[in-house]
C-alpha cells in the first residue's frame, strides 16, 4: 500500500479517537483507547477497512507453514492474529534466503502481565522459533510515565518487573535483546527518533493518535521513540549500522497499529524499509466483550500471578457466560458462543482444535452446561499459569540482564540454528552498561551502504559528492513525500474543522 493510503487510512482514525466520548457508538481503538461499538463488540471488518490493512488468508497461512516446515500456530489457523500488512512481502523474502528480525514490545503499567498480554509474547515466540530470526523487544516506560498517573521510578521498576514475565515466556537470550527506552535511548536510537519526528507533521500525529489540546507534550513527541526499533540501525551491537539490510516484522495487538502506520509512512523517507505487521484481535476481558481489562479491577481479568484458587473462583463469578437462565431452558435452547467468554478463552488457549470444536458443538446445543464449559476453562488455565509461575521463579537478576545485555553479538548466529553463548551478564557488583554505543558493533554485521547511496536513502546531503541520478531522485522522492504530507495535513485539518 502507498503512503498516501497509510496516511489517509490513519487521518480516519481521527474520527475513531474523537468519537472516544461515550455517548457515541463509534467504536474506538487507539493504543490507550480501546472500546467496542453500540453493541460493544469490535467490528475487525471496519477495523481492516479504516486502518488500511489486511486480512491475513489461508494461502498466505500455507505459505508460512512450507517456508518454516513448521505447523501454523492455532493463533493463526484459528484467525485470532487475523490482519497484516506486508507480511507476504517477508514471507517473500524469506523464501529467497532474505533475513529479517522481530520486534514487539509491552509498556509497563502494571505489576504483572494479564492474559491478554501473552498473547503477543506466546506468539513472537512460536514466529522467532518457527522462522529463527532475532527479537527486540522494547518496554516503554517512558510511555507510561507520560500517559498514567505514575512516576518515572515506577515506571522503570515495572519494566523489570515485567521482562522477567516476558522472558518467562521462554526466549532465548541468544538471539533475543529486551531494553528499556528510558535505559538504553543513545545516539543511534536517538538519531532514527529525531529523523522520524521531523518526518511528522502535528495535524498528522493528531488524526493518527487523537491528540487535544490538553495532551501534554511528552505525549505528541512519544510516537517516534515506538517507531524507531522497526529499523535495524536502533541496534547496532545486534545488526550494524545498516538500515537497509533487515526487514522487521511486528507482531502485535491492532491497537499498536497506528504508531506503524506512522512509522511505515516515515520509513522510505529516512530510508528505510517499511516495517511488516502482523495484528491479533484483542482477548476479550472476563466480564464479557465489551468490558475493559484493567489493573484497577482484579476480577476483570486473570494476571499470570493468579493463584488456582483466584483462578477457579475469577472464572466461576466473574466470567460472563452465554448459558441460559435456568439448566432446563440451557438444554432446550442451547449456549450462545458469540456472547461466553469460556468458550473465546477456550480458543485462544486451548490446543486441541477437535476438542474444541466439539465443546464448541455441545454447548451451543445445550448438551454442556456453563457450568462444565467453565470448569474445562478453568482446567486449561491452571496448568498453564502455573507453568508460566515455575518459569518465572527461575528467572534472576543476572537472566534478565543477559537479555538486556548490549554486548556486541554475531550477527549470522542469531539467524537459523542456534549456536554459540548467550550474552555474558554483567560480573558481581559490576552495573549493567544500557548503552548501545556507536562503537559496539555486531560481529559479521553488513556492511553499511556506500556513503552517497546511504545519504541519497536517507534524504540526508552528507559530505559525499552525488550523482545526477542520485541528485534527481532525491528531489522527486523528496517531491512525493512533500505532497503527500501536504494532501494528509490538509484532509486532517478539514477533518478537524468539521468537527
Ligand atoms: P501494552 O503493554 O498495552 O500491550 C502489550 C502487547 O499486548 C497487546 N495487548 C493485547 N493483545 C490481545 N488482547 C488484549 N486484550 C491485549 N491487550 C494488549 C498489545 O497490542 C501489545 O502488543 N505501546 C505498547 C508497547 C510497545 C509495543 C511495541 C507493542 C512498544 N513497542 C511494539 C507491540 C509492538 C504498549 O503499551 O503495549
Amino acid at each position: 500500500m502507498s503512503g498516501v493510503d497509510e496516511v489517509t487510512a490513519a487521518t480516519a482514525a481521527t474520527s475513531l479517537a474523537d468519537a472516544a466520548d461515550e455517548t457515541t457508538a463509534e467504536q474506538v481503538v487507539t493504543p490507550w483507547d480501546v472500546a467496542g461499538g453500540a453493541d460493544g463488540k469490535i467490528d475487525y471488518a471496519k477495523l481492516v477497512n479504516d486502518f488500511g490493512c489486511q486480512v491475513i488468508d489461508e494461502h498466505l497461512i500455507a505459505r508460512i507453514e512450507k517456508c518454516t516446515g513448521v505447523k501454523a500456530h492455532p493463533f493463526l489457523t484459528r484467525g485470532m492474529f487475523f490482519a497484516h500488512r506486508e507480511l507476504d512481502q517477508i514471507v517473500s523474502a524469506y523464501e529467497k534466503g532474505e533475513k529479517f528480525y522481530l520486534y514487539t514490545g509491552r509498556g509497563p503499567s502494571s505489576e504483572s502481565l494479564h492474559l491478554g498480554h501473552l498473547i503477543p509474547f506466546h506468539f513472537t515466540k512460536w514466529l522467532q522459533e518457527a522462522f529463527k530470526v532475532p527479537l527486540v523487544i522494547q518496554l516503554t516506560d517512558d510511555e507510561k510515565f507520560l500517559w498514567k498517573d505514575m512516576s518515572l521510578e515506577a515506571a522503570r521498576r515495572l519494566a523489570r518487573e515485567n521482562a522477567k514475565d516476558i522472558v518467562a515466556v521462554g526466549f532465548d537470550p541468544r538471539r533475543t535483546f529486551i531494553f528499556s527506552d528510558v535505559n538504553y535511548m543513545c545516539t543511534p536510537f536517538y538519531l532514527n527518533t529525531l529523523k522520524i519526528a521531523k518526518c511528522v507533521t502535528f495535524n498528522q500525529a493528531r488524526g493518527i493518535f487523537g491528540f487535544a489540546g490538553e495532551s501534554n507534550i511528552g505525549q505528541i513527541g512519544f510516537p517516534p521513540t515506538q517507531a524507531a526499533p522497526a529499523f535495524p540501525d536502533c541496534f547496532p551491537h545486534l545488526f550494524g549500522t545498516d538500515k537497509k539490510s533487515l526487514r522487521c516484522l511486528i507482531p502485535c495487538a491492532i491497537d499498536q497499529d497506528p504508531y506503524f502506520r506512522m512509522t511505515r509512512d516515515a520509513a522510505p523517507r529516512i530510508g528505510g524499509h517499511k516495517p511488516a505487521l502482523v495484528e491479533s484481535r484483542f482477548f476479550p476481558a472476563l466480564k464479557g466483550e465489551s468490558g475493559k481489562m484493567s489493573a484497577s479491577d482484579p476480577t476483570s481479568a486473570i494476571y499470570v500471578t493468579d493463584t488456582p484458587k483466584q483462578i477457579k473462583d475469577k472464572v466461576n463469578k466473574y466470567a460472563f457466560s452465554g448459558g441460559r437462565e435456568t439448566l432446563e431452558e440451557h438444554r432446550a435452547l442451547g449456549g450462545n458462543l458469540e456472547t461466553d467468554i469460556p468458550w473465546k478463552w477456550l480458543n485462544f488457549f486451548l490446543d486441541d482444535d477437535d476438542e474444541l470444536a466439539k465443546i464448541g458443538k455441545e454447548f451451543s446445543s445445550g448438551a454442556m452446561s456453563s457450568g462444565e464449559i467453565k470448569a474445562r476453562l478453568i482446567e486449561c488455565l491452571s496448568p498453564m499459569i502455573a507453568e508460566h509461575q515455575r518459569c518465572r521463579a527461575l528467572v534472576t537478576d543476572a537472566t534478565v540482564d543477559q537479555f538486556f545485555s548490549t554486548a556486541p553479538r554475531d550477527f549470522d548466529s542469531m539467524f537459523g540454528e542456534l549456536s554459540g553463548d548467550p550474552p555474558a551478564p554483567p560480573g558481581e557488583g559490576e552495573a549493567v552498561s544500557f548503552q548501545g554505543g556507536e562503537n559496539l558493533v555486531a560481529r559479521g554485521a553488513p556492511e553499511p551502504a556506500a556513503p552517497a547511496a546511504a545519504a541519497a536513502a536517507s534524504g540526508d546531503a552528507g559530505d559525499a559528492p552525488l550523482s545526477k541520478n542520485a541528485l534527481k531522485k532525491i528531489q522527486k522522492e523528496k517531491e512525493i513525500a512533500e505532497k503527500k504530507a501536504k494532501k494528509a495535513a490538509e484532509k486532517a485539518a478539514a477533518k478537524a474543522a468539521a468537527q
